[in-house]
Protein backbone atom coordinates (compact mmCIF):
# COMPACT_ATOMS: atom_id res chain seq x y z
CA UNK A 1 0.00 0.00 0.00
CA UNK A 2 1.93 2.83 -1.15
CA UNK A 3 -0.80 5.68 -0.83
CA UNK A 4 0.05 7.56 2.27
CA UNK A 5 -3.41 9.04 2.74
CA UNK A 6 -5.00 5.70 2.83
CA UNK A 7 -2.29 4.30 5.16
CA UNK A 8 -2.71 7.06 7.33
CA UNK A 9 -6.65 6.79 7.52
CA UNK A 10 -6.43 3.26 7.98
CA UNK A 11 -4.57 4.26 10.96
CA UNK A 12 -6.34 7.12 12.81
CA UNK A 13 -9.57 5.41 12.13
CA UNK A 14 -8.17 1.77 14.09
CA UNK A 15 -7.38 4.29 17.17
CA UNK A 16 -10.87 6.11 16.75
CA UNK A 17 -12.21 2.76 16.88
CA UNK A 18 -10.06 1.63 20.13
CA UNK A 19 -10.57 4.77 21.75
CA UNK A 20 -14.04 5.66 21.79
CA UNK A 21 -15.69 2.14 20.35
CA UNK A 22 -15.78 0.13 17.45
CA UNK A 23 -18.65 2.00 16.10
CA UNK A 24 -16.16 5.07 15.35
CA UNK A 25 -13.86 2.45 13.32
CA UNK A 26 -15.31 3.81 10.19
CA UNK A 27 -15.35 7.31 10.57
CA UNK A 28 -13.43 9.21 8.04
CA UNK A 29 -10.50 10.82 9.78
CA UNK A 30 -10.10 13.68 7.41
CA UNK A 31 -6.61 13.20 6.48
CA UNK A 32 -5.34 16.19 4.28
CA UNK A 33 -2.08 17.81 2.75
CA UNK A 34 -0.84 20.44 6.32
CA UNK A 35 1.26 23.10 5.86
CA UNK A 36 3.11 22.04 9.09
CA UNK A 37 3.60 18.56 8.39
CA UNK A 38 2.80 16.26 5.63
CA UNK A 39 -0.26 15.40 6.58
CA UNK A 40 -3.03 16.45 8.94
CA UNK A 41 -6.04 14.39 10.39
CA UNK A 42 -8.99 16.40 10.85
CA UNK A 43 -11.17 13.78 12.50
CA UNK A 44 -11.58 15.27 16.39
CA UNK A 45 -12.77 18.63 15.20
CA UNK A 46 -15.92 16.97 13.25
CA UNK A 47 -16.42 14.57 16.44
CA UNK A 48 -15.74 16.98 18.83
CA UNK A 49 -19.61 17.49 18.64
CA UNK A 50 -20.87 14.10 18.70
CA UNK A 51 -18.73 12.99 21.85
CA UNK A 52 -20.16 16.18 23.21
CA UNK A 53 -16.27 16.71 23.86
CA UNK A 54 -13.31 19.46 23.55
CA UNK A 55 -11.52 18.62 20.03
CA UNK A 56 -8.57 18.76 21.72
CA UNK A 57 -9.58 16.54 24.08
CA UNK A 58 -10.40 13.92 21.44
CA UNK A 59 -7.27 14.20 19.57
CA UNK A 60 -5.61 13.35 22.89
CA UNK A 61 -7.57 10.48 22.92
CA UNK A 62 -6.87 9.41 19.80
CA UNK A 63 -2.75 10.32 19.93
CA UNK A 64 -2.80 7.35 23.37
CA UNK A 65 -4.14 5.03 20.99
CA UNK A 66 -2.37 6.04 17.37
CA UNK A 67 0.12 3.72 16.46
CA UNK A 68 1.82 5.13 13.21
CA UNK A 69 5.59 4.39 14.92
CA UNK A 70 6.72 2.42 11.52
CA UNK A 71 5.21 5.05 9.36
CA UNK A 72 5.51 8.51 11.10
CA UNK A 73 8.59 10.08 12.63
CA UNK A 74 6.58 12.90 14.47
CA UNK A 75 3.22 13.15 15.35
CA UNK A 76 1.39 16.53 17.34
CA UNK A 77 -1.37 17.76 18.25
CA UNK A 78 -1.85 21.46 17.19
CA UNK A 79 -4.42 24.66 17.01
CA UNK A 80 -8.12 23.59 17.78
CA UNK A 81 -7.42 20.07 17.71
CA UNK A 82 -5.03 18.95 14.21
CA UNK A 83 -3.52 16.12 14.82
CA UNK A 84 -0.17 16.74 12.60
CA UNK A 85 1.40 13.62 10.90
CA UNK A 86 5.22 13.91 9.51
CA UNK A 87 5.93 10.86 7.64
CA UNK A 88 9.39 8.99 8.38
CA UNK A 89 12.02 9.40 5.23
CA UNK A 90 12.42 5.80 5.46
CA UNK A 91 9.16 5.16 4.97
CA UNK A 92 8.46 7.15 1.82
CA UNK A 93 12.09 5.35 0.72
CA UNK A 94 10.19 2.31 1.26
CA UNK A 95 7.06 3.36 -0.94
CA UNK A 96 8.82 4.50 -3.79
CA UNK A 97 10.79 1.07 -3.80
CA UNK A 98 7.79 -0.54 -4.06
CA UNK A 99 6.27 2.03 -7.13
CA UNK A 100 9.62 1.31 -8.83
CA UNK A 101 8.94 -2.22 -8.70
CA UNK A 102 5.44 -2.03 -9.57
CA UNK A 103 4.39 -2.41 -13.44
CA UNK A 104 0.89 -0.18 -12.49
CA UNK A 105 3.01 2.39 -10.55
CA UNK A 106 0.49 2.31 -7.79
CA UNK A 107 -2.99 2.24 -10.15
CA UNK A 108 -5.29 0.14 -8.10
CA UNK A 109 -6.70 -2.67 -10.11
CA UNK A 110 -9.82 -2.35 -9.85
CA UNK A 111 -12.88 -4.45 -10.03
CA UNK A 112 -14.00 -5.23 -13.52
CA UNK A 113 -17.41 -3.50 -14.36
CA UNK A 114 -18.68 -3.74 -17.74
CA UNK A 115 -18.65 0.42 -19.01
CA UNK A 116 -20.19 1.20 -22.85
CA UNK A 117 -18.86 4.49 -23.21
CA UNK A 118 -20.35 7.00 -25.85
CA UNK A 119 -18.25 9.69 -27.08
CA UNK A 120 -17.07 11.74 -29.92
CA UNK A 121 -21.00 11.18 -32.23
CA UNK A 122 -19.91 13.46 -35.08
CA UNK A 123 -22.29 13.64 -37.79
CA UNK A 124 -22.29 11.84 -41.77
CA UNK A 125 -21.76 14.65 -43.81
CA UNK A 126 -20.71 17.51 -41.63
CA UNK A 127 -17.82 19.04 -40.10
CA UNK A 128 -16.59 18.13 -37.04
CA UNK A 129 -16.85 20.69 -34.96
CA UNK A 130 -14.39 21.75 -31.64
CA UNK A 131 -17.37 20.73 -29.39
CA UNK A 132 -17.12 16.97 -31.64
CA UNK A 133 -13.17 17.22 -30.63
CA UNK A 134 -13.56 17.52 -26.87
CA UNK A 135 -16.08 15.13 -26.66
CA UNK A 136 -13.52 12.82 -28.08
CA UNK A 137 -10.17 14.04 -26.71
CA UNK A 138 -11.92 13.75 -22.63
CA UNK A 139 -14.14 10.45 -23.86
CA UNK A 140 -10.93 8.89 -25.40
CA UNK A 141 -8.84 9.83 -22.14
CA UNK A 142 -11.73 8.50 -19.83
CA UNK A 143 -11.66 5.19 -21.92
CA UNK A 144 -7.94 4.88 -21.84
CA UNK A 145 -8.53 5.19 -17.93
CA UNK A 146 -10.86 3.19 -17.10
CA UNK A 147 -9.48 0.29 -19.02
CA UNK A 148 -5.89 0.91 -17.21
CA UNK A 149 -8.25 0.33 -13.81
CA UNK A 150 -9.04 -3.01 -15.21
CA UNK A 151 -12.73 -2.27 -16.11
CA UNK A 152 -14.32 -3.48 -19.56
CA UNK A 153 -14.64 -0.42 -21.91
CA UNK A 154 -16.69 -1.10 -24.45
CA UNK A 155 -16.43 2.54 -26.97
CA UNK A 156 -19.85 3.25 -28.53
CA UNK A 157 -19.49 6.16 -31.61
CA UNK A 158 -23.11 6.94 -31.88
CA UNK A 159 -22.47 9.13 -35.11
CA UNK A 160 -25.55 10.42 -37.02
CA UNK A 161 -26.10 9.04 -40.03
CA UNK A 162 -29.44 8.73 -40.46
CA UNK A 163 -32.31 11.43 -40.87
CA UNK A 164 -34.53 13.40 -42.93
CA UNK A 165 -31.24 15.43 -44.11
CA UNK A 166 -29.96 11.96 -46.15
CA UNK A 167 -32.97 12.87 -48.62
CA UNK A 168 -31.15 15.63 -50.00
CA UNK A 169 -27.34 14.22 -49.23
CA UNK A 170 -28.11 11.35 -51.64
CA UNK A 171 -29.86 13.40 -54.40
CA UNK A 172 -26.74 15.83 -54.34
CA UNK A 173 -24.25 12.96 -54.26
CA UNK A 174 -26.20 11.60 -57.48
CA UNK A 175 -26.27 14.85 -59.17
CA UNK A 176 -22.59 15.19 -58.50
CA UNK A 177 -21.61 11.66 -59.59
CA UNK A 178 -20.43 9.30 -56.93
CA UNK A 179 -16.93 9.15 -57.67
CA UNK A 180 -16.92 12.74 -58.36
CA UNK A 181 -14.32 15.31 -56.90
CA UNK A 182 -17.13 16.83 -55.22
CA UNK A 183 -18.31 13.66 -53.09
CA UNK A 184 -14.46 13.41 -52.75
CA UNK A 185 -14.96 16.67 -50.36
CA UNK A 186 -16.85 14.30 -47.83
CA UNK A 187 -13.27 13.35 -47.04
CA UNK A 188 -11.53 16.38 -46.24
CA UNK A 189 -14.70 19.32 -46.08
CA UNK A 190 -17.66 17.85 -45.31
CA UNK A 191 -19.23 20.99 -44.74
CA UNK A 192 -19.00 22.03 -48.34
CA UNK A 193 -20.73 18.82 -49.74
CA UNK A 194 -23.65 19.74 -46.80
CA UNK A 195 -23.55 22.99 -47.77
CA UNK A 196 -24.00 22.64 -51.36
CA UNK A 197 -26.65 19.96 -51.12
CA UNK A 198 -28.73 22.65 -48.50
CA UNK A 199 -28.41 25.15 -50.90
CA UNK A 200 -29.93 23.18 -54.01
CA UNK A 201 -32.82 22.49 -51.44
CA UNK A 202 -33.70 25.98 -50.32
CA UNK A 203 -33.54 26.95 -53.66
CA UNK A 204 -35.34 24.67 -55.63
CA UNK A 205 -38.55 25.08 -57.33
CA UNK A 206 -41.58 23.39 -55.79
CA UNK A 207 -42.22 20.81 -58.86
CA UNK A 208 -42.50 17.84 -58.46
CA UNK A 209 -39.17 16.40 -60.48
CA UNK A 210 -37.58 19.97 -58.66
CA UNK A 211 -34.49 18.80 -56.17
CA UNK A 212 -36.73 19.21 -52.87
CA UNK A 213 -39.56 17.09 -53.74
CA UNK A 214 -37.14 14.48 -55.47
CA UNK A 215 -35.48 14.78 -51.92
CA UNK A 216 -38.07 13.95 -49.99
CA UNK A 217 -39.00 11.17 -52.15
CA UNK A 218 -35.96 9.88 -51.17
CA UNK A 219 -36.34 9.74 -47.64
CA UNK A 220 -39.27 7.82 -47.15
CA UNK A 221 -37.05 5.30 -49.86
CA UNK A 222 -34.72 5.30 -47.96
CA UNK A 223 -36.53 4.61 -44.56
CA UNK A 224 -38.66 1.87 -46.94
CA UNK A 225 -35.71 0.24 -47.51
CA UNK A 226 -35.34 0.81 -50.83
CA UNK A 227 -31.92 -1.27 -52.26
CA UNK A 228 -30.75 1.66 -54.37
CA UNK A 229 -31.25 4.20 -52.03
CA UNK A 230 -29.55 2.08 -48.56
CA UNK A 231 -26.56 1.86 -51.33
CA UNK A 232 -26.30 5.13 -52.21
CA UNK A 233 -26.65 5.90 -48.33
CA UNK A 234 -23.85 3.73 -47.41
CA UNK A 235 -21.75 5.79 -49.96
CA UNK A 236 -21.73 9.17 -48.10
CA UNK A 237 -21.54 7.17 -44.49
CA UNK A 238 -18.08 4.94 -46.22
CA UNK A 239 -16.89 8.46 -47.32
CA UNK A 240 -17.85 10.42 -44.08
CA UNK A 241 -15.76 7.38 -42.24
CA UNK A 242 -12.68 8.48 -44.23
CA UNK A 243 -12.94 11.67 -42.85
CA UNK A 244 -13.87 10.80 -39.29
CA UNK A 245 -11.07 8.44 -39.24
CA UNK A 246 -8.44 10.87 -40.81
CA UNK A 247 -9.10 13.08 -38.02
CA UNK A 248 -8.74 10.45 -35.25
CA UNK A 249 -5.96 9.27 -36.60
CA UNK A 250 -4.18 13.15 -36.74
CA UNK A 251 -5.36 13.12 -33.04
CA UNK A 252 -4.07 9.88 -31.76
CA UNK A 253 -7.66 8.53 -30.37
CA UNK A 254 -8.53 5.30 -29.87
CA UNK A 255 -11.93 4.38 -31.87
CA UNK A 256 -11.76 2.43 -35.09
CA UNK A 257 -14.36 1.53 -37.45
CA UNK A 258 -15.44 -1.43 -34.92
CA UNK A 259 -16.64 1.14 -31.96
CA UNK A 260 -19.28 2.61 -34.88
CA UNK A 261 -22.78 2.45 -33.38
CA UNK A 262 -24.45 4.61 -35.04
CA UNK A 263 -28.22 5.91 -35.28
CA UNK A 264 -29.07 4.01 -38.09
CA UNK A 265 -28.13 0.58 -36.01
CA UNK A 266 -31.26 1.05 -33.75
CA UNK A 267 -33.86 1.08 -36.56
CA UNK A 268 -35.35 -2.27 -36.32
CA UNK A 269 -35.86 -1.54 -32.18
CA UNK A 270 -37.67 1.84 -32.36
CA UNK A 271 -40.91 0.18 -33.50
CA UNK A 272 -40.74 -1.75 -30.46
CA UNK A 273 -39.62 0.62 -28.28
CA UNK A 274 -42.87 2.50 -29.05
CA UNK A 275 -45.15 -0.33 -28.53
CA UNK A 276 -43.55 -1.50 -25.29
CA UNK A 277 -43.35 1.99 -23.92
CA UNK A 278 -47.67 2.33 -25.38
CA UNK A 279 -48.41 -1.20 -23.61
CA UNK A 280 -47.20 -0.25 -20.53
CA UNK A 281 -48.98 2.66 -20.62
CA UNK A 282 -46.48 4.63 -20.05
CA UNK A 283 -46.23 6.51 -23.34
CA UNK A 284 -49.03 8.23 -25.10
CA UNK A 285 -50.78 9.90 -27.90
CA UNK A 286 -51.20 13.79 -27.78
CA UNK A 287 -51.94 15.70 -30.67
CA UNK A 288 -50.81 12.90 -33.15
CA UNK A 289 -47.75 12.00 -31.38
CA UNK A 290 -46.64 9.27 -29.20
CA UNK A 291 -45.00 11.02 -26.35
CA UNK A 292 -43.81 10.16 -22.64
CA UNK A 293 -44.97 12.09 -19.97
CA UNK A 294 -42.67 11.48 -17.31
CA UNK A 295 -42.94 13.68 -13.43
CA UNK A 296 -40.74 16.48 -12.84
CA UNK A 297 -40.44 17.92 -16.21
CA UNK A 298 -42.25 20.87 -16.86
CA UNK A 299 -41.90 23.55 -18.90
CA UNK A 300 -43.05 27.61 -18.74
CA UNK A 301 -46.62 27.83 -16.56
CA UNK A 302 -45.83 24.24 -15.54
CA UNK A 303 -46.89 22.57 -18.92
CA UNK A 304 -45.33 19.11 -18.78
CA UNK A 305 -42.53 18.98 -21.38
CA UNK A 306 -43.55 15.48 -23.02
CA UNK A 307 -40.48 13.08 -24.32
CA UNK A 308 -41.81 12.66 -28.03
CA UNK A 309 -40.88 9.21 -29.13
CA UNK A 310 -43.07 8.80 -32.29
CA UNK A 311 -43.95 11.91 -34.18
CA UNK A 312 -47.41 12.58 -35.58
CA UNK A 313 -45.89 11.94 -39.13
CA UNK A 314 -45.16 8.37 -37.62
CA UNK A 315 -41.06 9.03 -37.99
CA UNK A 316 -38.83 8.53 -34.87
CA UNK A 317 -36.30 10.81 -33.41
CA UNK A 318 -33.50 11.40 -31.09
CA UNK A 319 -35.03 10.68 -28.40
CA UNK A 320 -36.47 7.51 -29.77
CA UNK A 321 -32.83 5.95 -30.79
CA UNK A 322 -31.38 6.72 -27.50
CA UNK A 323 -34.17 4.70 -25.47
CA UNK A 324 -32.96 2.23 -27.80
CA UNK A 325 -29.33 2.90 -26.79
CA UNK A 326 -30.29 2.40 -23.30
CA UNK A 327 -31.53 -1.15 -23.88
CA UNK A 328 -28.56 -2.53 -25.98
CA UNK A 329 -26.44 -1.74 -23.70
CA UNK A 330 -28.02 -3.07 -20.34
CA UNK A 331 -29.72 -6.21 -22.33
CA UNK A 332 -26.93 -6.89 -25.18
CA UNK A 333 -23.65 -4.99 -23.76
CA UNK A 334 -24.38 -6.21 -20.11
CA UNK A 335 -23.77 -2.72 -18.81
CA UNK A 336 -22.74 -2.01 -15.26
CA UNK A 337 -22.20 1.63 -15.72
CA UNK A 338 -23.27 3.46 -18.82
CA UNK A 339 -21.66 6.83 -20.01
CA UNK A 340 -22.45 9.56 -22.44
CA UNK A 341 -19.76 12.14 -23.20
CA UNK A 342 -21.97 14.57 -24.83
CA UNK A 343 -22.19 18.32 -24.93
CA UNK A 344 -24.01 19.96 -21.96
CA UNK A 345 -26.84 21.18 -24.03
CA UNK A 346 -28.21 17.76 -24.09
CA UNK A 347 -28.43 17.60 -20.59
CA UNK A 348 -32.22 17.64 -20.31
CA UNK A 349 -32.31 15.22 -22.87
CA UNK A 350 -30.47 12.23 -20.95
CA UNK A 351 -32.60 13.00 -18.18
CA UNK A 352 -35.79 12.24 -19.95
CA UNK A 353 -34.59 9.34 -21.35
CA UNK A 354 -32.74 7.63 -18.41
CA UNK A 355 -36.26 8.77 -16.47
CA UNK A 356 -38.32 7.09 -18.84
CA UNK A 357 -36.09 4.07 -19.46
CA UNK A 358 -36.22 3.70 -15.79
CA UNK A 359 -40.05 3.55 -15.77
CA UNK A 360 -40.15 1.11 -18.53
CA UNK A 361 -38.09 -1.65 -16.19
CA UNK A 362 -35.34 -1.04 -19.65
CA UNK A 363 -32.64 0.64 -16.68
CA UNK A 364 -32.31 -0.90 -13.65
CA UNK A 365 -31.22 1.00 -10.46
CA UNK A 366 -28.23 -1.19 -10.13
CA UNK A 367 -26.71 0.71 -13.37
CA UNK A 368 -25.69 3.91 -12.93
CA UNK A 369 -26.56 6.21 -15.86
CA UNK A 370 -23.74 9.78 -16.26
CA UNK A 371 -23.61 12.54 -19.00
CA UNK A 372 -20.15 13.85 -18.86
CA UNK A 373 -21.06 16.85 -19.79
CA UNK A 374 -18.68 18.60 -22.32
CA UNK A 375 -18.41 22.56 -22.13
CA UNK A 376 -18.72 25.20 -25.08
CA UNK A 377 -15.29 26.03 -26.79
CA UNK A 378 -15.56 29.59 -27.42
CA UNK A 379 -13.27 31.85 -29.52
CA UNK A 380 -11.49 35.09 -28.53
CA UNK A 381 -14.58 36.96 -28.67
CA UNK A 382 -16.76 35.31 -26.31
CA UNK A 383 -19.01 33.57 -28.46
CA UNK A 384 -18.71 29.50 -29.80
CA UNK A 385 -15.79 28.91 -31.64
CA UNK A 386 -16.02 30.02 -35.67
CA UNK A 387 -13.58 31.18 -38.82
CA UNK A 388 -14.41 35.11 -39.39
CA UNK A 389 -16.89 34.74 -41.83
CA UNK A 390 -18.88 32.76 -39.46
CA UNK A 391 -18.70 29.29 -40.65
CA UNK A 392 -17.66 26.11 -38.27
CA UNK A 393 -13.97 25.83 -38.21
CA UNK A 394 -12.25 23.31 -39.82
CA UNK A 395 -11.12 21.12 -37.25
CA UNK A 396 -8.33 19.67 -39.73
CA UNK A 397 -7.13 23.13 -40.11
CA UNK A 398 -7.33 23.48 -37.17
CA UNK A 399 -5.00 20.71 -35.81
CA UNK A 400 -2.74 21.43 -38.79
CA UNK A 401 -2.49 25.21 -37.48
CA UNK A 402 -1.30 23.83 -34.17
CA UNK A 403 1.28 21.47 -35.63
CA UNK A 404 2.63 24.43 -38.18
CA UNK A 405 2.88 26.58 -35.14
CA UNK A 406 4.56 24.29 -32.98
CA UNK A 407 6.90 23.39 -36.04
CA UNK A 408 7.91 26.99 -35.54
CA UNK A 409 9.11 26.44 -31.95
CA UNK A 410 11.04 23.72 -32.71
CA UNK A 411 13.06 24.83 -35.66
CA UNK A 412 13.92 28.31 -33.49
CA UNK A 413 14.71 25.53 -30.36
CA UNK A 414 16.07 22.95 -32.19
CA UNK A 415 18.15 23.41 -35.39
CA UNK A 416 20.51 20.87 -33.93
CA UNK A 417 18.04 17.87 -34.82
CA UNK A 418 17.16 16.58 -38.59
CA UNK A 419 14.09 17.86 -40.16
CA UNK A 420 12.29 14.81 -40.22
CA UNK A 421 12.82 14.78 -36.43
CA UNK A 422 11.64 17.94 -35.83
CA UNK A 423 8.49 17.28 -37.97
CA UNK A 424 7.62 14.65 -35.62
CA UNK A 425 8.38 16.63 -32.60
CA UNK A 426 5.94 19.48 -33.82
CA UNK A 427 3.30 17.20 -34.56
CA UNK A 428 3.39 15.40 -31.24
CA UNK A 429 3.62 18.86 -29.74
CA UNK A 430 1.21 20.63 -31.69
CA UNK A 431 -1.59 17.88 -31.03
CA UNK A 432 -0.70 17.23 -27.72
CA UNK A 433 -1.54 21.16 -27.19
CA UNK A 434 -4.73 20.77 -28.36
CA UNK A 435 -5.79 18.06 -26.68
CA UNK A 436 -4.27 19.25 -23.44
CA UNK A 437 -6.18 22.20 -23.35
CA UNK A 438 -9.24 20.52 -23.73
CA UNK A 439 -8.32 18.25 -20.72
CA UNK A 440 -6.73 20.54 -18.04
CA UNK A 441 -10.04 22.40 -17.64
CA UNK A 442 -13.41 20.59 -16.02
CA UNK A 443 -14.88 18.96 -18.65
CA UNK A 444 -18.10 20.83 -17.90
CA UNK A 445 -16.56 24.37 -17.98
CA UNK A 446 -16.40 27.07 -20.86
CA UNK A 447 -13.03 27.53 -22.40
CA UNK A 448 -11.47 29.84 -24.74
CA UNK A 449 -9.37 28.53 -27.86
CA UNK A 450 -6.49 30.19 -27.97
CA UNK A 451 -3.15 29.03 -29.93
CA UNK A 452 -0.43 30.62 -27.47
CA UNK A 453 -1.66 29.92 -24.25
CA UNK A 454 -2.32 25.85 -25.08
CA UNK A 455 0.94 26.27 -26.94
CA UNK A 456 3.32 28.14 -24.32
CA UNK A 457 5.58 26.43 -22.98
CA UNK A 458 5.43 27.89 -18.97
CA UNK A 459 2.38 27.01 -17.04
CA UNK A 460 -0.34 24.18 -17.29
CA UNK A 461 0.17 23.12 -20.70
CA UNK A 462 0.95 20.38 -22.51
CA UNK A 463 4.26 21.38 -24.00
CA UNK A 464 5.40 22.24 -20.69
CA UNK A 465 4.62 18.50 -19.11
CA UNK A 466 5.87 17.07 -22.56
CA UNK A 467 9.39 19.03 -21.90
CA UNK A 468 9.09 17.60 -18.20
CA UNK A 469 9.94 14.14 -19.08
CA UNK A 470 11.96 14.83 -22.21
CA UNK A 471 14.28 16.70 -19.97
CA UNK A 472 14.58 13.61 -18.09
CA UNK A 473 15.62 11.71 -21.04
CA UNK A 474 17.96 14.37 -22.08
CA UNK A 475 19.64 13.77 -18.61
CA UNK A 476 20.20 10.24 -19.14
CA UNK A 477 21.21 10.58 -22.43
CA UNK A 478 23.97 13.03 -21.11
CA UNK A 479 24.83 10.88 -18.46
CA UNK A 480 25.09 7.76 -21.16
CA UNK A 481 22.50 5.88 -18.79
CA UNK A 482 19.45 4.23 -19.73
CA UNK A 483 16.40 5.28 -17.27
CA UNK A 484 15.30 1.54 -16.90
CA UNK A 485 19.05 0.62 -15.36
CA UNK A 486 18.29 3.09 -12.64
CA UNK A 487 17.22 0.89 -9.36
CA UNK A 488 19.05 2.32 -6.43
CA UNK A 489 17.63 3.22 -3.23
CA UNK A 490 15.67 6.63 -3.08
CA UNK A 491 17.00 9.11 -0.55
CA UNK A 492 14.31 11.11 0.41
CA UNK A 493 17.17 13.48 2.90
CA UNK A 494 16.49 16.97 1.12
CA UNK A 495 12.67 18.96 0.62
CA UNK A 496 12.96 19.10 -2.59
CA UNK A 497 13.22 14.96 -2.79
CA UNK A 498 10.99 14.47 -0.46
CA UNK A 499 8.17 16.45 -1.98
CA UNK A 500 8.88 14.82 -5.23
CA UNK A 501 8.82 11.11 -3.87
CA UNK A 502 5.30 12.19 -2.31
CA UNK A 503 3.94 13.57 -5.10
CA UNK A 504 5.15 10.12 -6.66
CA UNK A 505 3.18 8.24 -4.17
CA UNK A 506 -0.07 10.19 -4.96
CA UNK A 507 -0.21 9.02 -8.44
CA UNK A 508 -2.36 5.73 -8.38
CA UNK A 509 -4.75 7.15 -5.74
CA UNK A 510 -5.40 10.21 -8.71
CA UNK A 511 -5.99 8.11 -11.16
CA UNK A 512 -8.70 6.32 -9.42
CA UNK A 513 -10.10 9.65 -8.33
CA UNK A 514 -10.68 9.87 -11.93
CA UNK A 515 -12.09 6.94 -13.15
CA UNK A 516 -14.25 7.35 -10.19
CA UNK A 517 -15.60 11.45 -10.95
CA UNK A 518 -14.71 10.56 -14.36
CA UNK A 519 -13.10 14.24 -14.39
CA UNK A 520 -9.41 13.88 -16.40
CA UNK A 521 -8.68 17.27 -15.44
CA UNK A 522 -7.39 15.87 -12.19
CA UNK A 523 -4.97 14.05 -13.98
CA UNK A 524 -3.83 16.62 -15.56
CA UNK A 525 -3.07 19.06 -12.68
CA UNK A 526 -1.84 16.37 -11.18
CA UNK A 527 0.90 15.98 -13.35
CA UNK A 528 1.39 19.92 -14.10
CA UNK A 529 2.01 19.75 -9.72
CA UNK A 530 4.30 16.71 -10.48
CA UNK A 531 6.42 19.19 -13.22
CA UNK A 532 6.61 21.95 -10.90
CA UNK A 533 8.04 19.63 -7.92
CA UNK A 534 10.79 18.38 -10.69
CA UNK A 535 11.40 22.13 -11.37
CA UNK A 536 12.03 23.05 -7.45
CA UNK A 537 13.88 19.33 -7.41
CA UNK A 538 16.66 20.19 -10.31
CA UNK A 539 16.81 23.72 -8.46
CA UNK A 540 18.78 22.13 -5.36
CA UNK A 541 19.43 18.76 -6.06
CA UNK A 542 22.10 18.26 -9.37
CA UNK A 543 21.68 14.87 -10.57
CA UNK A 544 24.77 13.80 -12.40
CA UNK A 545 27.48 16.08 -10.67
CA UNK A 546 26.13 14.72 -7.42
CA UNK A 547 28.12 14.87 -4.42
CA UNK A 548 28.02 11.35 -3.92
CA UNK A 549 27.86 7.94 -6.17
CA UNK A 550 24.96 7.41 -3.73
CA UNK A 551 23.19 10.28 -4.24
CA UNK A 552 23.59 10.60 -7.73
CA UNK A 553 22.12 7.10 -8.48
CA UNK A 554 19.09 8.05 -5.46
CA UNK A 555 18.37 10.96 -7.89
CA UNK A 556 18.82 9.31 -11.38
CA UNK A 557 16.00 6.87 -9.85
CA UNK A 558 13.99 9.26 -8.27
CA UNK A 559 14.00 10.73 -11.91
CA UNK A 560 13.66 7.72 -14.10
CA UNK A 561 10.13 7.06 -11.59
CA UNK A 562 9.15 10.78 -12.45
CA UNK A 563 9.28 10.02 -16.01
CA UNK A 564 7.52 6.52 -15.80
CA UNK A 565 4.83 8.46 -14.34
CA UNK A 566 4.95 11.04 -16.49
CA UNK A 567 4.73 9.10 -19.39
CA UNK A 568 1.84 6.90 -18.11
CA UNK A 569 -0.02 9.42 -17.08
CA UNK A 570 0.45 11.55 -20.29
CA UNK A 571 -1.02 8.30 -22.25
CA UNK A 572 -4.07 8.19 -20.03
CA UNK A 573 -4.67 11.57 -21.19
CA UNK A 574 -3.62 10.35 -24.64
CA UNK A 575 -0.81 12.95 -25.23
CA UNK A 576 2.20 11.82 -26.72
CA UNK A 577 5.58 12.25 -25.21
CA UNK A 578 8.57 12.93 -27.15
CA UNK A 579 11.73 12.05 -26.92
CA UNK A 580 13.27 15.29 -27.44
CA UNK A 581 12.24 18.88 -26.74
N1 LIG B 1 -24.45 13.26 -32.89
C1 LIG B 1 -24.80 14.02 -31.74
C2 LIG B 1 -24.31 15.47 -31.89
O1 LIG B 1 -23.57 15.78 -32.80
C3 LIG B 1 -24.23 13.46 -30.46
C4 LIG B 1 -24.69 12.07 -30.09
C5 LIG B 1 -24.35 11.74 -28.69
N2 LIG B 1 -24.71 10.39 -28.27
C6 LIG B 1 -25.95 9.99 -28.02
N3 LIG B 1 -26.14 8.74 -27.66
N4 LIG B 1 -26.98 10.79 -28.08
O2 LIG B 1 -24.68 16.31 -31.08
Amino acid sequence: MADPQEVLSRRVQSALGAAFGPEYGDTDPVIRPSQFADYQANAALALAKRLGRKPREVSAAIMEHLDVADVCSAVEVSGPGFINLTLRDDWISGRTRELLDDERLGVPAQERRTIPLDYSAPNVAKEMHVGHLRTTVVGDSLARTLEFLGHHVIRQNHIGDWGTPFGMLIEHLLEVGEDSPEAGLLTTDPNAFYQAARTKFDSSGPGPEEFAARARRRVVALQGGDGETLRLWNKLVGLSKVYFNKVYAKLGVTLTDDDLAGESTYNDLLADVCDELEAKGIAEISDGALCVFLDGFTGREGRPVPLIVRKSDGGYGYATTDLATVRYRVDDLKADRILYVVGAPQAMHFKMVWAAAREAGWLPDSVETTHVQIGNVLGADGKILRTRSGAPVRLMALLDEAVERAAAVVRENRPDLGEEEQAEIARQVGIGAVKYADLSVAHDTEYTFDFDRMLALTGNTGPYLQYAQARIRSIFRKGGLSPEGARADIAVGHGAERALALKLLEFGPVVAQVGDLLQPHRLSSYLFELAQSLTAFYEHCPVLSAATGAERESRLTLIALALRVLVQGLDLLGVEAPEHM
